[in-house]
């Protein structure tokens, strides 16, 4: 079978991420990448052989199988088009967008295009979120009635996160955009929407908690309420020193669900000169840790790109959590949620 022919847009932080998956794929080639910054650094990591700083240009040479789209959020919305445009199949980075105008563009135009969009939503491929899943459908833990899930750390490291205009928000819409569209697969499954919300943040600047440099909000919180009566609650925040703290709690009729996504490494390590790593956005690694096994497979990342590969060797559509469509009611929710703060109400609406 001839390989799947891969390129990147992005060279930092996300794109290492794709990359690392990319490359523990035996059916994927990485032809070429491009960015404005750190190519040689990053081709030479990953050996890739062909860069560009043009995008465009990269797309109409390499004519690439799938592209991965690992630019800042206000960016997603002209590199998709761009990667549709000319005829190809995108994965793009959460959120999907900055604004819910850009991501219903972005959805038409691939529909248009018939490209496949692919919404980057790597919890839905954690091995333990999968786990978690399948112990659910066997009725593990019976009916569902609440959930509970966050995404914490102690702020972005990318500038591109400090600017409303160029993150579309702050820790919300950065961080609790994974617990919104883990929710929005658990429970909604692109047919039990969402019928309420109610979010609560600090308000940017002088009004958060911490980055008085960040224009966006450093905590938020958020209620959402499913068609079906269930309950979601989701948080993103920038105020948790310590390391990335994902977590995920699933109440149901006949049991309980409780996932560490972060902190779950089965290593106890004590380190009197510290060693060095042990799991994302730690301050140091000096004491106890626990140092992470596989961080990027724990995360989903391997199984994801692995998923939009096989869908575009199917030629398949992917399942509701990682399609565009969910992609953009996480937009459409986020945009809810900032609203309900704003006005400091319940918003209710039908997002699916
Ligand atoms: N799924 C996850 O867990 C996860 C983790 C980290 C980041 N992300 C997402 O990935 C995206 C990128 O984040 P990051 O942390 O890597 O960002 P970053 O700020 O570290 O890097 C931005 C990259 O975009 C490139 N870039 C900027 N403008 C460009 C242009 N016009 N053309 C080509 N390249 C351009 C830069 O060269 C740089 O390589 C963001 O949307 C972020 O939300 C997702």
């Amino acid at each position: 079978m001839a390989k799947v022919r891969v390129a990147i847009v992005g060279s930092r932080f996300a794109a290492d991420i794709h990359c690392d998956a990319y490359t523990r794929n035996s059916n994927v080639e990485i032809v070429a990448i491009a960015a404005l910054d750190n190519l040689d650094a990053i081709a030479k990591k990953w050996g890739i052989r062909t860069t560009y700083e043009d995008y465009n240009q990269m797309f109409a040479v390499e004519c690439p199988d799938l592209v991965s789209v690992c630019v800042p959020n206000f960016l997603h919305h002209e590199v998709v088009i761009a990667a549709s445009n000319a005829g190809l199949n995108v994965v793009c980075e959460k959120p999907l967008a900055t604004t819910v105008e850009d991501g219903r563009e972005m959805l038409e135009v691939c529909e248009r295009n018939r490209t496949r969009l692919f919404y980057a939503e790597d919890w839905c491929f954690s091995p333990t979120i999968m786990r978690m899943d399948a112990l659910i459908k066997e009725g593990g833990i019976g009916k569902l009635f609440y959930a509970k899930a966050k995404e914490t750390h102690n702020g972005s490291h990318s500038p591109f996160a400090k600017t409303l205009k160029m993150c579309g928000g702050g820790s919300f819409i950065h961080l609790a955009v994974h617990p919104i569209g883990y929710l929005l697969h658990l429970l909604g499954r692109g047919e039990n929407p969402v019928v309420e919300v109610s979010g609560h943040m600090t308000g940017g600047l002088d009004r958060n908690f911490v980055h008085k440099d960040f224009e966006g909000e450093d905590f938020g919180i958020g209620m959402m309420r499913f068609g079906n009566g269930e309950v979601g609650f989701v948080e993103g925040n920038y105020i948790t020193v310590g390391g990335m703290d994902d977590t995920v709690e699933i109440y149901g009729a006949e049991g309980v669900l409780k996932a560490d996504l972060t902190f779950g490494s089965n290593i106890q390590c004590y380190s009197r000169k510290g060693i060095s790593y042990s799991i994302e956005k730690t301050d140091h690694n000096l004491g106890w840790t626990r140092p992470a096994v596989d961080e990027f497979y724990g995360l989903g990342y391997v199984n994801e790109m692995s998923y939009f590969v096989d869908c575009v060797v199917r030629k398949e559509e992917p399942m509701y959590g990682v399609s565009g469509r969910a992609g953009l009611a996480c937009v459409q929710l986020v945009d809810a949620f900032y609203e309900s703060h704003k006005c400091g109400r319940r918003i209710t609406g039908s997002w699916m």
